[in-house]
């Protein structure tokens, strides 16, 4: 079985640990390589604790990002594309909190990486959270990387269901379910996914979140999109997902 981290004293567990919690010392980062990089942030091992991992933005592709938008949605501004302020505002969202103040801590845990909030470093602010390993040490891999190379077995079949179970329980919102924002866990009795991107919901459906009914469609919409994209991520047909979206 798992032995995950315990969670310390310093753990980004509530709605006012983000405005007090005070900036630690600056973290450097300047000779380490990122264990791994999505569009949008490099994901670093932290220097000084390796149960956590630390991921900073890639000002670059905010800048592209920025210059491909429409002028009415630049005028915005440019931090609504900043992924690590989405997460951050993510983990605000309702459900989640509630669950928290409630003391279900392990249940949040669960399916999603201990969140420690913003942490300074040589290569600007950097959103720390849990680092998702397997039994031998590695960083576990994503969802997408496993269907590759091994298809859906039974046993990770088993995995999502209880990953789709947990989110439609808990109501904790996502954005669209993308199986390399997924990683997979070999530490516990049967595989474990866990949602290390892609947490919270647009401005709109975050603020209705507080409506049972509502959040229940939502979720139920994304847990749909997601089996769709799982069935076109084994699909052997060489369409896109565009068009696999729209002839399903
Ligand atoms: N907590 C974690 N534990 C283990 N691996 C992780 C963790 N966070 C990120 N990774 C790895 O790093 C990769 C990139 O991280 P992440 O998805 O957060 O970056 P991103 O730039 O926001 O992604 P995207 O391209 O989807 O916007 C993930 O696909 C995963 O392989
Ligand atoms: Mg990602």
């Amino acid at each position: 079985m798992c032995s995950r981290a315990k969670p310390s004293l310093t753990d980004y567990t509530g709605t006012n640990r983000i405005s007090t919690s005070q900036p630690g010392p600056m973290l450097d980062l300047s000779d380490q390589q990122p264990f791994a990089q999505g569009s949008n942030r490099k994901c670093f091992r932290h220097p000084l604790d390796s149960t956590r991992c630390l991921k900073v933005i890639r000002p670059e592709n905010i800048t592209a990002r920025f210059e491909r938008q429409s002028p009415v949605k630049r005028l915005l501004g440019k931090e609504r594309l900043n992924d690590n302020a989405q997460e951050l505002r993510a983990h605000q969202q309702h459900a989640l909190q509630q669950l928290l103040n409630q003391g279900n801590e392990a249940l949040v845990w669960a399916h999603l990486p201990r969140f420690y909030g913003s942490t300074p470093t040589s290569l600007g602010m950097a959103n720390e959270s849990e680092l998702i390993r397997c039994a031998d040490g590695s960083v576990a891999p994503t969802l997408e990387h496993l269907i590759k190379t091994q298809g859906l077995t039974p046993d990770l079949h088993r995995g999502i269901d209880e990953f789709l179970a947990w989110l439609s329980q808990t109501r904790i919102l996502t954005r669209n379910l993308l199986p390399h924002n997924l990683v997979v866990s070999d530490q516990f009795d049967h595989p474990r996914l866990f949602l290390i991107d892609g947490l919270g919901a647009p401005t709109i459906p975050q603020a209705l979140d507080s409506v049972p009914g509502w959040s229940s469609r939502y979720i139920k919409r994304k847990i749909e999109r997601f089996q769709k994209r799982l069935a076109w991520e084994q699909s052997h047909e060489g369409l896109s997902w565009e068009d696999f979206q729209h002839l399903r």
